[in-house]
């Protein structure tokens, strides 16, 4: 198969750059700079590699580079950004760090006749965004395209196969940033379009029919589109060998667990144990209030509830997690700051008493995992379904969890997913839902004074959910919302609606 490296250097959209190579069906891999080894790159016969942007200066003393005999490897090069950047100085050319005013947003470049511009329009809109540009081109490479501010906006050195782009092919603004990557992909680096949902499909079947010949797999349900995928694909590999534990919690929303049984036994012949674990998670998150730890705790608990179960079934000794790319690249594993343990990756335990752990969605992005899903036969309002985390209601609590504000968020947040899909607005928020804050305040009812809790109201459009933008509910739904909630729920004085976007925000609050 044929494959592209993407090197991230810290910039915002590496990961939508690795998308973007996929949904060509090519696969595509990130590697966070520092973990690059010429050596590796070689071996393992990428056909491409691309340069990320990135938000520091090339110049800067701990500026994220990487060995610049990674220009001479005969393997092309297209720099975004930084990475044009970045190119620019491994081949010694010059950047300009002085320049007092950034070129941001979309601008007018126009191209000249380079493969990696070949069918598009002589001038077109890109998304720019900096403040250093290249000053003299390294030699051996011409400039491709230009800006009005920008005159080395695209560069090549044709012969090497080298390309840099000051703008960002990657982002929907720039209006040919499809055509562009798909020209360095099939024009450039002559990759084959054989990544494909199907064959990924298959081989995983094949591979852990294989690895998993005669053993038992325990396998966490959290109700989410990842580990129901996770569970339908490896009941094709192994059938009854698999056992799937969902660990209730407490921490669903209104009616989950209930409906996710409902769901895997009736409709799938999967093996299915629901372990009523309530109590014990609520117990331990008693006086937590630091998010980190109530995550950790959440996702230490998980795991020693299923080994506890597995220690009930015989020789069980493998468990499943439904971990998809982005929690491995968000847990600190790539080269963004960590933002938040997610319990899949990072809030694992040190020791954990299986003896291995099988991640088949481990290279999959969001999209397609669900592509995945569909193929699988998983109806479309299960593939559909808004994610939910791992750690549940227990990050939507904010201080302390205990079983009086559950039930009040599960209610509240039952009337929010109630009012969204009856104005058609499940079509628009990409995730929504209801967080108990801890904070309280004064009201009236009748002739009494209240005191009770604020609900905020979240509702996001993302695509890729790194990053979002709060969807522009309308204010007749917030206010059936608001009426209900504070009329409905118990314990509830007043209701807020989140306008904030990620980032600077994340999607949960906690
Ligand atoms: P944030 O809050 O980081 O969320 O903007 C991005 C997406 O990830 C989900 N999320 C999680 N999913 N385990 C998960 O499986 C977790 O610990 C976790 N934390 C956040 C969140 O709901 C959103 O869709």
């Amino acid at each position: 198969m044929d494959k592209i490296l993407v090197i991230d250097f810290g910039g915002q959209y590496s990961q939508l750059i690795a998308r973007r190579i996929r949904n060509q069906n090519v696969y595509a891999e990130i590697q966070n700079f520092d973990q690059v080894s010429v050596e590796e790159t070689v071996e393992a016969g990428y056909k491409g590699i691309v340069f990320s942007g990135g938000p520091r200066s090339v110049y800067d003393d701990d500026a994220p580079r990487v060995d610049e005999k990674i220009t001479q490897l005969d393997i092309p090069i297209l720099g975004i950004c930084y990475g044009h950047q970045l190119l620019v100085y491994l081949e010694h050319g010059e950047i300009d760090t002085a320049l007092s005013e950034s070129e941001y947003g979309k601008t007018l470049v126009s191209v000249s006749g380079s493969g990696l511009f070949k069918d598009i329009s002589e001038e077109s809109i890109c998304w720019m965004s900096h403040t250093d540009q290249v000053k003299k081109l390294p030699p051996g490479f011409v400039s491709i395209a230009r800006s009005e501010k920008c005159p080395y906006a695209g560069i090549a050195d044709e012969k090497r196969k080298l390309y840099g782009v000051q703008f960002h092919p990657e982002v929907s603004h720039t209006e040919y940033g499809y055509q562009i990557i798909r020209n360095f992909l099939f024009e450039i680096c002559n990759c084959r379009p054989d990544w494909k949902m199907d064959d990924f499909l298959d081989k995983a079947i094949e591979r852990y029919k294989k690895e998993l010949k005669d053993k038992k797999v325990i396998l966490g349900l959290s109700g989410g589109v990842d580990s129901m995928v996770c569970a339908v694909l490896l009941d094709r590999a192994i059938g009854k060998d698999l056992i799937c534990v969902m660990v209730d919690h407490g921490l669903f929303r209104k009616g989950e667990a209930d409906e996710i049984e409902e769901v895997f036994k009736s409709r799938f012949d999967i093996r299915l144990e629901r372990v009523n674990a309530k109590k014990r998670f609520l117990h331990s998150l008693e006086g937590i209030t630091d998010p980190e730890a109530k995550r950790k705790i959440i996702g230490t608990e998980f795991i020693r509830a299923f080994e506890a179960e597995a220690a009930k079934l015989q020789d069980v000794n493998i468990l499943a997690q439904g971990t998809i790319y982005p929690d491995v690249i968000e847990s600190g594993k790539g080269s963004s700051a960590k933002i938040k343990s997610h319990h899949n990756v990072g809030g694992l335990p040190d020791e954990v008493v299986f003896a291995q752990i099988i991640e088949p969605l481990r290279d999959l992005f969001k999209d397609e995992v669900r592509e995945l899903g569909k193929r699988l036969g998983l109806p479309d309002h299960l593939v559909y379904r808004q994610p939910f985390p791992g750690p549940g209601l227990g990050v939507r609590i904010i201080g302390e969890v205990n079983e009086e504000k559950l039930s009040t968020l599960k209610e509240a947040d039952a009337i929010f997913t109630e009012e969204i899909r009856k104005a058609g607005l499940d079509r628009i928020a990409s995730q929504y839902f209801a967080v108990l804050t801890d904070s309280r305040s004064v009201g009236v009812k009748g002739d009494f004074r209240t005191y009770g809790y604020t609900v905020a109201l979240r509702a996001v459009s993302t695509d890729d959910f790194m990053t979002a933008e709060w969807v522009k509910i309308p204010y007749e739904v917030l206010q059936e919302t608001s009426r209900r909630i504070t009329n409905e729920v118990k314990g509830v004085g007043r209701v807020v609606y989140d306008i904030t976007s990620k980032p600077p925000a994340t999607i949960e609050w906690e």
